[in-house]
């Protein structure tokens, strides 16, 4: 069994985190950010010190490639480096820096291989400005419409963000790469959840990878006086919401399944005086299952809750639906091949679910895929305490490692 070189990995993931981590030890990276472009400047540096080629699409996704070749499709694997922000500092980075140690230790074995192998850094995956932006790109899933609409929480369109760091985010439209040019993909990522740690297991096997839907939701009431205005008068904007969010366990009760998960995640009210009643309740809504037809029937009825609500409470309802992404399931085959080389390198694995989205989702709709997940310290991820072990980080590496070389061997 192939090897990876486990100081040299560990040196990439001490010193990216270096990269943009904040007075709390959180890593604020968000896409197209300062801190993201010199995450880029820094990978790019270390693909160039390995010897291999670097590519950057029109999406800006980072092309690590060993062995081009024009006719020859892809093995290919890959993550992100960019952040949710104060996110930990093993998300995506760990999958990117992994990857970037499989074409080196590949490079080096001298191994004969048929296919190219390619690690990619996607642009923009946790979504600043909607989310796995990049690989959409790359599977032709981008629209002009969707690059001129793409925006931040501040308001800040994709466009104006890229055009800062001089790129043109139409470009991105460039990046679309066939099917034949790819063989497979594989991604190593941190599990973000408890399920491994429990179990006391040490590679995930991901054959189902959840769906989401992700709107931005507004409840528009009136402003009226926090004291003078009877109760019984008001188009209170914050109760609507609060009603709404008490409804989502029993909802998830009813029409959810055993994978469905909601969360209200931000919640902006106006005009925000303590003294006046809210007039405009915002928030964030992302809603996620393992099938397609259960995420179906979630947001249909939480459509008609709030419709509901908003009528009793005679509220305005709207929502933008800013994201949409299906379930997947990975490649039968591939899974087999990861069950197979974990147990050889005598590491226990199980397959599972993944709550989170990846990149791997999108890539799906073009190629076959697998998803390798290593345990978190206390399922934690998406905050500075995120953590994963160095022997569960090898171990991960050493899985990824020995797929591609048998997806890629001659
Ligand atoms: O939101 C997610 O599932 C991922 O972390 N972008
Ligand atoms: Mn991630
Ligand atoms: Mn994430």
């Amino acid at each position: 069994m192939l090897k990876i070189n486990t100081e040299r990995l560990k040196q990439d993931i001490e010193n990216l985190s270096q990269i943009g981590r904040g007075d709390n030890q959180g890593i604020y990276r968000p896409a197209f950010s300062d801190a993201d472009m010199e995450a880029r400047e820094w990978l790019k540096s270390r693909i160039n010190e390995a010897g291999l080629h670097v590519h950057q699409d029109g999406a800006a996704n980072i092309i690590a490639q060993l062995n081009p070749q024009k006719d020859i499709p892809s093995v290919m694997t890959g993550s992100h480096i960019d952040s949710v922000p104060g996110g930990g500092h093993l998300d995506g980075a760990l999958g990117v820096l992994a990857g970037l140690e499989c074409l080196r230790t590949l490079k080096e074995s001298n191994e004969k291989l048929r296919h190219p192998v390619e690690c990619i850094a996607f642009s923009d995956e946790e979504g600043r400005f909607g989310g796995l932006f990049g690989s959409s790109a790359m599977c032709g899933l981008l629209t002009p419409e969707a690059i001129h609409q793409a925006q931040d929480l501040e308001g800040i369109s994709i466009v104006d963000a890229m055009a800062k760091q001089g790129l043109d985010a139409l470009h991105a439209l460039d990046a679309v790469r066939n099917r034949e040019s790819m063989h497979a993909f594989v991604e190593l990522h941190i599990e973000q959840g408890p399920v491994l740690e429990e179990k006391q297991l040490h590679i995930g096997v991901v054959d189902v990878i959840n769906g989401l839907a992700k709107w931005n939701v507004r409840l528009h009431g009136a402003a009226a006086h926090a004291g003078a205005a009877p109760m019984n008068m008001r188009q209170d904007a914050f109760q609507g919401l609060a009603e709404f969010a008490m409804a989502i366990p029993h909802i998830l009760e009813e029409v959810g399944g055993d994978h469905s998960v909601a969360t209200i995640g931000r919640v902006s009210l106006s005009p925000g005086a303590a003294n006046v009643v809210p007039r405009l309740a915002e928030f964030s809504l992302d809603v996620r299952d393992s099938n397609p037809t259960v995420l179906k029937s979630l947001t249909d009825t939480i459509h008609r809750f709030l419709t509901e609500i908003a009528r009793r409470r005679q509220l305005q309802f709207e929502f933008d639906s800013l994201s949409e992404v299906d379930p997947v399931n990975n490649d039968t085959q591939i899974c087999r091949t990861i069950d197979t080389l974990a147990t050889q390198l005598g590491i226990n694995h199980t397959r599972m679910v993944s709550g989170a989205a990846h990149d791997t989702q999108i890539m799906a709709s073009r190629t076959r895929t697998g998803l390798i997940f290593v345990p978190s310290k206390g399922g934690k991820s998406h905050t500075p305490a995120e953590w994963t072990d160095w022997q569960d980080i090898y171990n991960g590496a050493n899985v990824l490692l020995n797929t591609l070389y048998e997806l890629a061997k001659a």
